[in-house]
């Protein structure tokens, strides 16, 4: 009689024409709608499952696995993996993988995108008009704030810091950046950019860009303090984490004018979105879009399903999945985006 074949979990529709590899392998048990798993959904969808292929709203802790004595990998599509308790499942010998590097140069393209329509008030200028606001051109109307020649500071100079920090040349601008540790020459050389420490960035960037993962240790690293240290009239666009800004402080900031705007991608309690940032005419809102072009996304799902053929022991890469994000034990470094 053949071998059973090893079960996989997918807790979202994605690209069936990519995501239906694992068909080769594996027998699949598919979500056929989009859905927002209750934990208990999640622990069911595990529970009889050697393998799953998550998504970021897919928190996945010790209690989620608790009750799935096969489970041996997880393979989130994102490049971000703070919806995984990566020490706990390498506490039960749980591979996780994430999708870095496919990404890198969309986020970047977007993460510039949204720092120009917050600098240049590009979405409340829209709105203004659409609101029939416009009586005629005006020479002090809408006046934003210049990217060409300004100084660009990236907190978390990871791979799409590094592409955020490529583009910036084109504009002429300084490029000042902090890391916990300096890049190679090279890099640097590469990306015209020059590491500061993280109150030296706040204090000299006109326009400040988030790019670092989020941990624990990094939770509302841009509080009402970080924020008073920066220029008046400096902006703040994250493309990260929303659990890295103190939202409330921020929403001071932007309305006592202090920050001229905001470009903010991701929230702390997303899909809910703060109401006093919501208040905010000077921030620009998006609902957490950074890698979604179409390409991409189809990029991030190719390489998950990748990394769980590999770590279930399957494909070219058998035993080798191409990211493993989970630490080995006793180290719990999150890697760079
Ligand atoms: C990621 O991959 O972490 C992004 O936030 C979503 O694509």
């Amino acid at each position: 009689m053949a071998e059973p074949r090893p079960r996989v979990w997918v807790s979202q529709p994605l690209y069936g024409d990519i995501e239906g590899r694992l068909d080769e392998w594996f027998e699949v048990r598919r979500t056929p709608e989009v859905t927002d798993h209750a934990p208990e959904a999640i622990a069911a969808g595990l529970a009889d499952a050697d393998g799953a292929l998550v998504t970021l709203n897919d928190r996945i802790g010790a209690a989620e696995v608790a009750g799935a004595p096969r489970l041996r990998a997880i393979a989130n599509v994102g490049v971000g993996y703070n919806n995984l308790d990566v020490e706990a499942l390498a506490a039960r010998g749980i591979v996780a993988t994430n999708t870095p590097d496919v990404l890198t140069e969309t986020t970047a393209d977007f993460g510039f995108a949204l720092m120009m329509a917050a600098a240049r008030r590009i979405t409340e200028a829209e709105r203004w008009l659409r609101g029939g606001h416009w009586q005629g051109w005006g020479f002090h109307q809408l006046l934003g704030a210049d990217i060409h020649g300004s100084t660009l500071g990236i907190l978390g100079m990871g791979r799409i810091g590094q592409g955020v920090a490529r583009r910036a040349r084109g504009f002429g601008m300084r490029v000042l950046y902090h890391n916990r540790s300096r890049l190679p020459e090279a890099v640097e050389r590469d990306c015209a950019a020059t590491r500061v420490e993280r109150d030296v960035l706040f204090a000299e960037a006109d326009h400040l860009v988030l790019v670092l993962p989020y941990s624990a240790a990094n939770h509302h690293i841009v509080d009402a303090a970080a924020l008073a240290k920066m220029k008046p009239g400096a902006t703040l666009t994250n493309i990260a984490r929303g659990g890295l800004v103190d939202e409330d402080a921020l929403a001071d900031a932007l309305q006592a004018g202090r920050l001229a705007a905001a470009g903010l991608d991701v929230f702390e309690g997303e899909p809910a979105v703060n109401p006093r940032l919501l208040g905010c005419r000077n921030v620009v809102l998006t609902p957490h879009i950074a890698s979604a072009s179409l390409s991409t996304r189809r990029a991030m799902v190719s390489l998950a399903v990748d990394n769980l053929v590999a770590a279930l022991g399957f494909g070219p890469d058998a035993g080798r999945p191409p990211s493993v994000v989970t630490p080995p034990a006793g180290s719990a470094a999150p890697r760079g985006q």
